[in-house]
Formats: structure tokens, sequence, C-alpha cells
């Protein structure tokens, strides 16, 4: 008999997760405990915006025309616990208000209202990133409150998606991560992810402290990447060098690889952030603190980006206070093909330069709602075009495509000055420059 999967916790996570499983063949029945998502879901939509997400909720919500019908959502823990075969735990494990640990009130809520209505076998997989230690105790929660005993057991399954490609990394992971304690929970594990595996996707078998460890040390290698890259980027600028060159050129080494040495104003979002700063935290309640210091200079170095970015732009304006300068900002999510603006750098240095009285209009081709929601008291424009309107400068701060495909000329018509600032260095510098402007990125020359 074919597996039955739950899928705990909607957000970007779990609703690509219970849309993948279905696409993989499974009966799903994905939880939540905020009602108006599981209302949008049964419609086929998803919460958020993900590229092909919505499609493959349409393909799969029961109920609608033309679906698997294998895919089902509800509010209710005890349909949830009668369901599954295998509980997949996919909540939020934001940072703690003022602190550098993650909060792990949603996924303990999850383990103790899933947990009492656990009557029969039944395996818990754990897939938010959580603190090293998180599994081990959990599995004993798991196991006290369970009517099922040991029977309820605990696995851990780190995910590695990146948001634009949730969809594309959920269904061809570039590997399968599983801390288990029993063979019963590794062939359950082998079962849920057969067809990944058949396709060429490594599985790793390991403990639980491995297992979550693998993804704070992934996440901070990747953060260490960005920040190394940005540093070279400081020296380059005083130093008169090119980053964009030194980056493609030490990356043809493949021991280094090409990849996360764009520099800019560095990294954001809903994980990256958090993750490093809840990482030195556990290191430190560990003893191992000394182990992650250095993870405090990559912090440093990406939050001094976007600082830099605000003072390239007072440069760029003369040098002088904001106050009554127009600013246009293009991008406010943490990164493109997101409608994601958690901890997000566009939006900082916005919000920065506003506070010190810049006039400043944004426009985001996804992100504006959810920017208007978390800064309403910015401009915003329903176009590129619309926001440079008069704009004294351009700020090109999230790298959509849609940015990297103005026209210059076409913009330069309603500007007041034609000068952007390209605080992701994917613009094509020369285009802008024979269009006229005067173009200037992080880490590079100025003409
Ligand atoms: C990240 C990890 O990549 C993913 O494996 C994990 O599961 C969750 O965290 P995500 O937050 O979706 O994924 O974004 P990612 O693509 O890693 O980008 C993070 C940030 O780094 C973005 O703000 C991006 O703009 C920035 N970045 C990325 C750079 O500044 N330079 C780069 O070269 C690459």
């Amino acid at each position: 008999m074919a597996l039955k999967i739950t899928v705990i916790g909607t957000g970007y996570l779990g609703a690509t997760h219970a849309a993948a499983m279905a696409e993989l063949g499974f009966e799903v029945l994905g939880l939540d405990v905020v009602p108006e998502k599981i209302e949008t879901l049964r419609r086929g939509e998803a919460p958020l915006y993900e590229p092909g997400l919505d499609e493959l909720l349409r393909r799969h919500v029961a109920g609608l025309e033309g679906s698997s019908g294998r895919l089902r959502f509800t509010t209710d823990w005890a349909e949830v616990a009668a369901f599954g075969d295998v509980h997949f735990v996919c909540v939020n494990t934001p940072q703690k208000h003022g602190e550098y640990a993650c909060d792990m009130s949603y996924v303990d809520a999850a383990i103790t209202s899933l947990a009492p209505h656990l009557t029969g076998p039944a395996l818990v997989v754990g897939k938010s990133t959580v603190p090293v230690g998180s599994a081990d105790r959990l599995a004993r929660v798991l196991a006290e409150l369970a009517p099922a005993g040991q029977d309820a057991e605990l696995a851990w399954n780190p995910e590695f998606l990146r948001e634009g490609y949730a969809v594309e990394d959920t269904l061809h992971p570039d590997r399968i991560v599983i801390g288990v304690r029993s063979e019963r929970a590794e062939k359950l594990l082998r079962e849920v992810y057969a067809t990944p595996i058949a396709e060429g996707s490594p599985l790793v078998v390991t403990d639980f402290p491995t297992a979550e460890l693998v993804k704070t040390a992934a996440n901070s290698f990747l953060a260490t990447k960005i920040s190394f890259i940005n540093a070279m980027a400081e020296v380059c600028e005083a130093a008169g060098g090119d980053v964009a060159k030194l980056a493609e050129a030490i990356g043809y080494d493949d021991r280094i690889g090409r990849k996360f040495l764009r520099a800019g104003i560095g990294f954001g979002g809903g994980c990256l952030p958090k993750d490093i700063r809840a990482f030195m935290a556990r290191a430190g309640e560990l003893g191992a603190d000394q182990a992650l210091t250095f993870l405090r200079e990559i912090d440093s170095i990406n939050m001094r980006q976007r600082a830099r970015m605000v003072e390239l732009a007072r440069h760029a304006l003369g040098g002088g206070p904001f106050l009554g300068k127009r600013v246009a900002v293009l991008g406010a999510t943490f990164k493109p093909d997101s409608d994601d603006v958690r901890d997000s750098p566009a939006l900082n240095v916005a919000g920065q330069i506003h506070l010190q009285g810049g006039q400043v209009t944004v426009y985001d081709p996804k992100g504006m709602e959810n920017a208007r929601r978390v800064f309403p008291t910015l401009g915003y424009a329903d176009s590129a075009l619309e926001a440079v309107r008069g704009a004294d400068v351009v700020l090109h701060l999230t790298e959509w495509r849609e940015f990297r495909e103005l026209d210059p000329e076409e913009l330069g018509e309603v500007v007041a000055a034609r000068v952007v600032l390209d605080g992701r260095n994917a613009l094509d510098a020369e285009r802008w420059r024979r269009a006229g402007w005067t173009y200037r990125a992080m880490g590079r020359p100025t003409a």
C-alpha cells in the first residue's frame, strides 16, 4: 500500500513540499494553523509567489477540474494524525526578537499538537532548520506525548531548497540528507524519496546532530562565500580593481567555483542571516563559540554592504544630506523570482535613505504587497518607469530580469539625472553608459 504523507506548515517549504509529494504520486494532506492559507491552497493557489508552484497545486489539489485529487488541506490535527504514515514538519524557525537564537515555538507547537493524536505507528520528519540538539529533544517529547509511544518515531531531513527554484529543488534535490535512529525510519524515507534517488540524487544517511548541522553548515558556507567576495569588493574599490573580473577569474578554479561570488549589497531573506546568527548562539551554548567567531565577521561584512550602498548613493548625490533628493529604488525583495521581503537588503537600503530624509520611490515586480505591509511609509510606484520619474539617482537593488531588460534610453528621458548605482552588479554597464548614464557598482572601477 502506498505511503500517505502529511505536511505541517504551508509556507515556502511546506506548500512546495506538499505539492511535490503529490507530484511524486503520494496522497498528501497539508495542515496549517492559519485558516486563510488553507482556503487559498484549496483553490489551488499558493499563499506566496514561487515560480511553478501554482501550476503544481492546480494539478493536484482535490476538487479542481482535471486535478489528480491527491492533495488536500486541513486545519485539523486529528485528521492529519489519522491520515499519515509520514508527517513532515515544515514550519518556520525565525530569529527570536532581539536575540541571535532561533525561535523554536512553531516546531515545538507542531510536535505537541500532533503527538497526542498519534495512536499508531508513525514517522514524524523534521524539515525545519533548527539548532543542533533539537531533534534529540523533540524525539523525547514525541515518545512521551504520543499514545503510540516508541512507535511514533522522529527523523530529521533538512531541506535545501532555494526560493525562486523551490519546485525544481524539491523534485530534483542535489542531495537528500536523513538523520535516523532506526532501519524502519530509513526504509520509509527511502520509499518517500525513491524517485529522486532513482534519478540520481545522492542520499546521505546519518545521525540526528549531523543531519541538523549539515543545513546550518551549508548556509554558513554560502554566506561566507558572499561576504568573502564583498570583502574583496571593498579591497577592489580601494585599489582600483574590478571585483566582477576577480570573481570570474578565481571562480574558474573548480575548487572555488563560480557560484555565490556575486558582489553587491549582500545576502538577506528568511534563511542565511538568521541561520548564521542562530548557529553562533547554539555554538555558544555548546561551549564551541570559538569555532564560529568568523561568522560574526561574515555577518558584519554583510550588514556593512547595505551601509556602503547608502553612502554610495549619498556620494552620487553630491555628498550632502538626502533631504529633498529623489531616489528611485528598483527592487524590494531579498532576491529575484520571489515576493519575500524578509530581511531584504533592498528594502533596508531604501528604508535607511528614507529615514535620512530622502524621497524614496520603490518598484518591485512581485514584492510590492509585502513591501508596503512592512514599510508603509516608503513611496511606491507601479512600474520601473514611474519609479524613476524625476529621480536624482536610480538604485538597482534586486536583480530581476525585468530590470536587466529595461531600456536605459527610455528611462533616461524621465529622470532628473542619469545616474544608476547597481547594488547587484547585474546590469550591463556598457549599455547604460552608452545611453549617457553614469554607472557605478560596488567593487568596480568608475568608468
Ligand atoms: C538559501 C540557501 O541557498 C538554500 O539552500 C537554503 O535552503 C535556504 O537559504 P535562499 O534564502 O532562497 O536560499 O536564497 P539564496 O539564493 O541562497 O540567496 C540568499 C541571498 O544571498 C540573496 O539575498 C541573494 O541576493 C544573495 N546572494 C546570493 C548574493 O548577494 N550573492 C551571490 O552571489 C548569491
